[in-house]
């Protein structure tokens, strides 16, 4: 079904009236930004301002890293407001909800940091790009603001990585950390064939199949790396679409 042939949902007021289905389907995926935000700013981007180089690169990392956390307060506000619990939207050592696994390494080096930028915010571009005709307009419009942002942290990974690979060292350093990030990176789109991706295609809240997004963001991915950067990607199996 085409996104405009959806039932559009312009308030919260409005949201409030539409079926249980569709409300813990917007719930899940504002829970999963506001809390995977807040741990990426707090894991990646915080971190990486005392391993940047200089006082310029400091000033666009703190930029980049107001900007992640500005992301994780606005999805918590919409979260609030479509009535998830507030101990849902934060991550706490220990407590209910988990980040994706993605973030599970230990951020050590300057070079690793663009890596995440230059790969990882591509992600969530896709991420977000998936919800810029989201027949939830509170959504909808959280995606729009998000993304001039997250295009940016995009090209800071890839302005600085096109500086660090003009060295030898730091050529390896930036191939070394892509060969380790990017296998995880799309374990971020989810599994295959995935029953919450279906409710959400069904209602129009995301457009495209788990899969789809996989195959999109490698060959994107591609372009970037080998194409542009002329880095190399590790051979990883795509995850396949299950055709019932
Ligand atoms: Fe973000
Ligand atoms: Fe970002």
């Amino acid at each position: 079904m085409a996104a405009t042939e959806h039932t559009q949902v312009k308030t919260i007021e409005e949201f409030a009236h539409q079926p249980e289905e569709y409300k813990d389907a917007v719930r899940k995926i504002v829970r999963s930004h506001a809390i995977n935000e807040l741990y990426g700013a707090q894991v990646f981007d915080e971190p990486a301002i005392a391993l940047a180089p200089t006082p310029y690169a400091k000033w666009l990392t703190c930029r980049v890293a107001m900007e992640e956390y500005g992301h994780h307060v606005r999805f918590k506000e919409l979260g609030e407001q479509i009535g998830v619990p507030e101990e849902q939207l934060v991550y706490r050592p220990g407590g209910a909800k988990r980040p994706l696994s993605i973030f599970d390494f230990p951020l050590k080096t300057w070079e690793e940091f663009c890596v995440t930028k230059l790969i990882g915010d591509l992600a969530e571009i896709l991420q977000v790009e998936d919800l810029l005709h989201c027949t939830f307009h509170p959504l909808r419009n959280l995606a729009r603001m998000t993304m001039p942002e997250e295009r940016f942290h995009a090209q800071f990974g890839e302005d600085f990585c096109t500086d660090i690979i003009e060295k030898k060292a730091g050529r390896t350093a930036v191939q070394d950390a892509i060969d380790r990030i990017y296998p995880g990176l799309l374990g971020f789109f989810g599994a295959p064939g995935s029953k919450n991706n279906a409710i959400y295609r069904k209602w129009g809240i995301k457009i495209r199949t788990n899969e789809d997004m996989a195959a999109d963001y490698a060959k994107r991915c591609a372009e970037l790396c080998v194409g542009k950067l002329g880095l190399k990607l590790p051979k990883v199996d795509l995850p396949k679409a299950r055709h019932a």
